[in-house]
């Protein structure tokens, strides 16, 4: 089955939006020049009606880095999949490792961050992920099996079949050290079973796994080569034109 693959940039806690504004301008012309890819960017939330407005007339998708669940409320500091919807961007990043370690995202959070993207359109990308003790002690597996079933639980298999997957390895998220191709490769292989058995082979060979974790313009065509890999998604290597550019432009096998 062939995927349309998706690249992504995530800019974590970076850039104000009159440097997203810069930066779209300069990048928009490249996401237009590759059609067989989707491109994404995931921006502060602060950033997200400017970088949206710099993207028009572009495939170029803006997408925000988390949302809440309840559509208005007394929720200080939170926003919604209306609001992020209302500011122009169709994307939203969910479960982020750093969400998860440092502002108590668990996966029934997850979960209900997920249904709330889908009920206003947004295109969902869930993350998973073990962290290093969790590789060293062979449970990778059991722990991303845990993460998928809780983050993904009761979504239909039509609903599922839309969504993004992102593996990142917590041990390889911004410390330069990558999971090697076959170490990825047998992560997604591993993923697209346990989604086939939840929601059946049709639907989860529509879902595209993307990964992410020190993404370099050197090691990405590498990355994208392996069968079961259908995108990136990259933190560090996305703030500068140049090698986000590059990024987009690796060569993929389909
Ligand atoms: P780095 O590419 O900086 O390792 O970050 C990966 C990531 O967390 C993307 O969401």
């Amino acid at each position: 089955m062939s995927r349309k693959p998706f690249l992504a940039g995530n800019w974590k806690m970076f850039k104000t939006g009159e440097q997203a504004a810069e930066f779209i301008g300069q990048f928009k012309s490249v996401a237009a020049s590759l059609g067989d890819r989707d491109i994404a960017l995931a921006v502060p939330a602060t950033a997200l009606e400017t970088a949206a407005k710099a993207a028009q007339g572009s495939p170029l998708i803006i997408g925000a880095q988390n949302l809440f669940w309840e559509k208005e409320g007394a929720f200080t500091g939170e926003i919604s999949a209306p609001m992020i919807k209302g500011a122009g961007a169709t994307m939203v990043i969910i479960g982020h490792s750093e969400r998860r370690q440092f502002f108590g995202d668990t996966d029934e959070k997850v979960a209900k961050k997920l249904a709330a993207a889908l009920a206003d359109g947004l295109l969902p990308v869930v993350c998973v992920g073990e962290n290093l003790s969790e590789r060293e002690n062979g449970k990778t597996l059991d722990v991303l099996s845990t993460q998928l079933t809780g983050s993904l639980a009761g979504l239909s298999a039509e609903a599922a079949a839309s969504i993004v997957v992102a593996y990142e390895p917590v041990w390889a998220i911004g410390t330069g050290k990558s999971a090697s191709e076959g170490e990825a490769q047998e992560v997604h292989v591993f993923l697209r079973r346990r989604l086939k058995e939840t929601f059946g082979a049709e639907a989860a060979d529509r879902i595209r796994i993307i990964y992410g974790g020190s993404v370099k313009p050197e090691n990405a065509a590498l990355i994208l080569a392996q069968s079961e890999i259908d995108g990136l998604l990259v933190g560090g290597a996305s703030l500068k034109v140049d090698s986000f550019t590059k990024i987009v432009q690796s060569p993929y096998a389909g």
